[in-house]
């Protein structure tokens, strides 16, 4: 058998198109790297001597909400358990938890789940590792006696939950499984032991969470049961980043993205993708139908740092004005061109300008109904005249927006 998600849950998942990842963890303790046990070559003793530091005494689950809020970010993403197999929530199926194995105690996921409830309008999405480099059922098997089962046990488990136990769930986000990654014997800890039983694992979230997305980055075309298709630091079809697919399947998208150069927060970290350029990305993405899942890598003290915020608050402030370009519309009909994208809700189309290099901006292929032009920020008049096969819109320098100039074309 196998279920989707229920056609509100998809739309609301669609129609959010902007949402806040957030990676935390015993990683972020040592903030050096963001795959600290792999790159390091750390054994699972050390290790756990790091996790056990894990003790964010600033993490405010009502100001991390507040943030993605003010972004304009209708739901967040956080790290339930990364590749390190550390669970930051009360799992029962493990003593490696931050309610136990650290000074702080506190279930990460219990209080994001409530300050969410305490809004409506941020909601909790669940990322989770199905690669687990602790765990003696996917790394260590022929040491521990156990087999492949068992990690399937465990696996199934949580997810089970993390499905049951926080209310409503916008998405479950997986990673850790690349099947079109070679990994060589020194990385043997890569390798699964066996199948996931995806089609088990999704049934099970779909029949208790009929509202919940299922994303799987896998760098691959989605399996049957997988409602959205996801894109890892690159638009849809791009592939700089060299691993994702350039394969663009008939599903709703996601581009999932970093501030920096980082998911953790590694300190030192430099190239800061400018406000501008973020906004690029989040509009190019819903242009295309994807939503913009962008990162932020909190501080060990559980603090998000203040670069991220100022980014964020940044695309915020441009949301404000402009989101009816953004918020629920789907991909947009009018051809990009090197200056611009569009979106659509409707029959009403609104053209990004994200660039601005003359007074005017040529347009091929926008609808024959199209009759008038508007400011989207100021409901101006815009001169729009047909030329052949061209829209011709004027647009003076001192009405454009830095960022992105949204005209309405109805
Ligand atoms: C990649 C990274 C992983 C990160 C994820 C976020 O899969 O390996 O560390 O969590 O991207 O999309």
């Amino acid at each position: 058998m196998t279920l989707s998600i229920s056609e509100k849950g998809l739309s609301a998942f669609q129609d959010a198109r902007f949402g806040m990842f957030i990676h935390f963890g015993p990683t972020s303790v040592a903030a050096r790297h963001d795959w600290l046990m792999d790159g390091e070559n750390i054994s699972v003793p050390d290790y756990e001597q790091i996790s056990a530091q894990l003790n964010p005494i600033r993490f405010n689950a009502d100001e991390w909400v507040s943030i993605a809020a003010d972004a304009g970010q209708k739901y967040i993403v956080f790290t339930t358990k990364h590749h390190d197999g550390f669970s930051l929530y009360d799992t029962a199926l493990s003593d490696y938890k931050i309610t136990t194995f650290t000074p702080f105690k506190r279930d990460m996921v219990r209080e994001l789940a409530d300050a969410c409830a305490r809004r409506n309008d941020v909601k909790l999405g669940l990322y989770h590792s199905v690669l687990d480099w602790h765990h003696p059922a996917y790394r260590f098997r022929q040491e521990s006696g156990l087999a492949w089962s068992d990690y399937l046990g465990f696996l199934h488990g949580q997810v089970h939950e993390l499905c049951s136990n926080y209310g409503e769930v916008a998405c479950m986000w997986f990673d850790g499984d690349w099947p079109h990654h070679v990994f060589s014997e020194e990385k043997a800890h890569f390798i699964p032991g066996g199948s996931f039983e995806y089609d088990r694992l999704y049934d099970l979230i779909h029949t208790l969470q009929p509202d919940a997305a299922i994303i799987n980055n896998r760098h691959a075309e989605p399996l049957p049961g997988e409602d959205i298709q996801g894109f890892e630091q690159d638009l849809p079809g791009v592939n700089s980043a060299g691993f994702n697919t350039s394969y663009i399947s008939s599903l709703p998208l996601e581009v999932c993205m970093t501030i920096n150069d980082h998911w953790f927060h590694v300190d030192g970290s430099i190239n800061y993708k400018s406000t501008q350029a973020l906004i690029g990305y989040l509009v190019r993405s819903a242009s295309v139908g994807a939503n913009y899942l962008l990162n932020v890598g909190p501080l060990a003290t559980g603090e998000i740092v203040p670069t991220h915020v100022s980014r964020l608050h940044g695309i915020g402030r441009w949301l404000r004005t402009n989101g009816e370009s953004v918020y629920g519309t789907r991909a947009g009909v009018i051809p990009p061109t090197a200056q611009t994208v569009s979106t659509r809700r409707g029959d009403t189309h609104y053209l990004h300008i994200l660039a601005d290099v003359s007074d005017c901006v040529i347009v091929k292929g926008v609808p024959e109904t199209i009759q008038s032009a508007h400011l989207l920020a100021t409901r101006q008049a815009v001169e729009l005249e047909r030329r052949e096969d061209t829209v011709v819109l004027t647009i003076p320098s001192a009405q454009r927006d830095p960022f992105d100039t949204v005209v309405m074309l109805r």
